[in-house]
């Protein structure tokens, strides 16, 4: 049952090289934005904040973690598409710290002071989740004017979460830290506030529920911003500084020094030493085609990703369409799902069986990607179809091992649920730039808009204009087309960011890493099974 180094891939072929440029492209295209976002809010910005003596915010992460080990940023392009400023002004990522794995959300007060755009907030909440879920210590780089205000109305309300969940990762005993770099106004001073521990910057730092004009509006009072939140009188006054940093490298030593404190268990590693694919991972630029509907064999992936390109499989003869394993990846067991075709009934029930045996053995589960949907069709309706995709939707939800989502093409309608997407809480999502992600494919879509709008017109006895349904059929079309890109769903904070296809393996690694900082525990109980 072992598959082990064998394929199929030809990288000489005409195919795999007309998969392989397009991929390049894409990636380009991906790496293009992702530019952009390291430039911050802009040359005149950034030019300010170093004349002001201060780090840029991804100089103070590499300054926080430890040397020469990789940070994974997450959702590095999430507000793209959107009207908010590119990343959200927020860098969050996993990186380690004192050899302990940590979530670190970090302000950039290079992007409209650092404020809050609802990209901001959903990105901050989504950093705090993974924290929440795999229990690992939360390190804020805090140098934020609070709400953007104009725009207040989209982020009050569910900002407010943001506070709730920083006391409730210290209620469950995940540490909270809180460097404060600059300025940290109104919402901004309860991130201190409820972290475990913070340290001010001296001279730099200010805190305060109200700056200056709100003080003068409020109660007429003169406010001196030293004296109302400066770093030193919260050291020596307020209390609210529990360290106060002579420097930015001073304030990055001492959050060093607190998660050496801490005591954390490191965790022990990987049970097995991780050994690399036999098969190349550059090949995996070429497997996957720009057209969703045309097939490639899902074990060419997964063997350029797992360690020794070993992969055990689980009934390969019976619903042959989800292709369901293990391996181990960077030294840690997996349980591996994956699309190679639509899901009937059979690959349905066999997902379901694979996913409870997974539980059973406390194994981690890693859910590829490339799904057009269940079967649709009277045959499929009779022979059961939505009992037994029920079947698996009922498992994936209620499954308690770590997932892990990478969705590689397509992600469309009921399949992206089960194969838990992100709706499912798995606790990473990651995308290759070929993801197309919707409730169906744009075609289909337009096709059944189509078809409902002629049913409508023959109804009511119109004739139908076919040159005006036909521009509307298209402009429809266009819209899902446009709204399906790996770049769209990124940008909606639909995944954890767009990886390099040849990255996969060392991503899924830190992702594994960061989810055994938690126990893992499968489920022995899932809902009822419609048999
Ligand atoms: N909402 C919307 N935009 C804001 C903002 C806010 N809360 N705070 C700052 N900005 C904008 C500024 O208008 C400016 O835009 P522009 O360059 O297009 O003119 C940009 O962000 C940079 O602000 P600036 O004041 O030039 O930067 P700074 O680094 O000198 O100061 C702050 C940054 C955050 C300290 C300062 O802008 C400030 O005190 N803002 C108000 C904070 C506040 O009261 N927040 C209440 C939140 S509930």
């Amino acid at each position: 049952m072992s598959r082990g180094a064998t394929t199929s891939v030809d990288r000489r072929a005409a195919d795999h090289l007309a998969n392989r440029a397009e991929m390049l492209e894409r990636l380009a295209e991906v790496q293009a934005v992702q530019a952009e976002v390291l430039e911050g809010g802009g040359e005149r910005y950034v030019a300010r904040h170093r004349q002001r003596g201060r780090m840029l915010v991804r100089e103070r992460i590499d300054l926080l973690i430890d040397p020469d080990s990789a940070f994974l940023e997450l959702s590095p392009l999430a507000g793209w598409g959107t009207d908010d400023p590119l990343g959200g002004g927020l860098v969050t990522g996993v990186g380690l710290v004192e050899g302990v794995t940590c979530v670190i959300s970090a302000n950039d007060p290079t992007v409209r002071g650092g404020t809050s755009s609802p990209t901001t907030v959903a990105k901050g909440l989504r950093a705090q989740e993974i924290a929440a879920t795999n229990r690992l210590p939360l390190i804020n780089l805090t140098e934020s004017g609070g709400a953007d205000l104009p725009r207040q109305a989209e982020i009050f309300v569910p900002g407010g979460a943001t506070f709730k969940g920083l006391t409730r990762l210290s209620a469950a005993g995940i540490p909270t830290v809180t460097l404060v770099f600059g300025s940290s106004t109104a919402g901004g001073a309860y991130v201190p506030g409820l972290s475990d521990y913070t340290v001010l910057v001296a001279d730099q730092a200010q805190v305060f529920l109200g700056g200056p004009p709100l003080v003068k509006m409020a109660i007429d009072e003169d406010a001196d911003e030293e004296e109302l939140g400066g770093a030193a009188m919260h050291a020596r006054i307020s209390g609210l500084a529990d360290f106060l940093a002579t420097d930015e490298r001073d304030a990055l030593r001492l959050g060093r020094l607190i998660v050496r404190r801490l005591g954390r268990r490191r965790p022990p590693g990987p049970p097995t030493p991780p050994e690399d694919p036999i098969l190349d991972p550059e090949e995996l630029l070429g497997i996957v085609g720009p057209d969703v509907r045309v097939p490639f064999d899902v074990r060419e992936i997964l063997t350029r990703v797992v360690d020794r390109s070993e992969f055990d499989e689980f009934k390969p003869l019976y619903g042959a369409q989800l292709v369901c394993g293990w391996a181990t990846l960077c030294g840690y067991p997996v349980g591996i799902l994956a699309n190679n075709g639509i899901l009937f009934s059979a690959e349905s029930q066999k997902g379901a069986q694979f996913i409870q045996l997974c539980n059973r053995s406390d194994t981690p589960l890693l859910f590829v990607q490339n799904i057009t949907g269940f079967m649709v069709g009277t045959r499929y309706e009779q022979g059961g179809i939505i009992k037994h995709g029920s079947q698996l939707i009922n498992a994936v939800s209620n499954s308690t091992v770590p997932h892990l989502t990478l969705m590689v093409g397509a992600s469309y309608g009921a399949g992206n649920y089960a194969m838990s997407g992100r709706a499912y809480d798995p606790r990473f999502v990651f995308s290759w730039p070929s993801h197309r992600i919707a409730v169906m494919g744009p075609k289909q879509l337009a096709g059944v808009m189509s078809i409902v709008a002629r049913a409508a017109a023959q109804r009511a006895g119109r004739e139908v204009d076919e040159e005006a349904e036909s521009v509307r059929s298209q402009a429809i079309e266009a819209q899902i087309e446009a709204e399906s890109t790996a770049l769209y769903a990124t940008g909606h904070l639909w995944d954890d960011g767009i990886i390099d296809p040849r990255h996969t393996r060392t991503v899924l690694g830190i992702a594994l890493a960061a989810v055994h900082a938690a126990p893992v525990a499968g489920s022995r109980s899932f809902g009822v099974f419609r048999l």
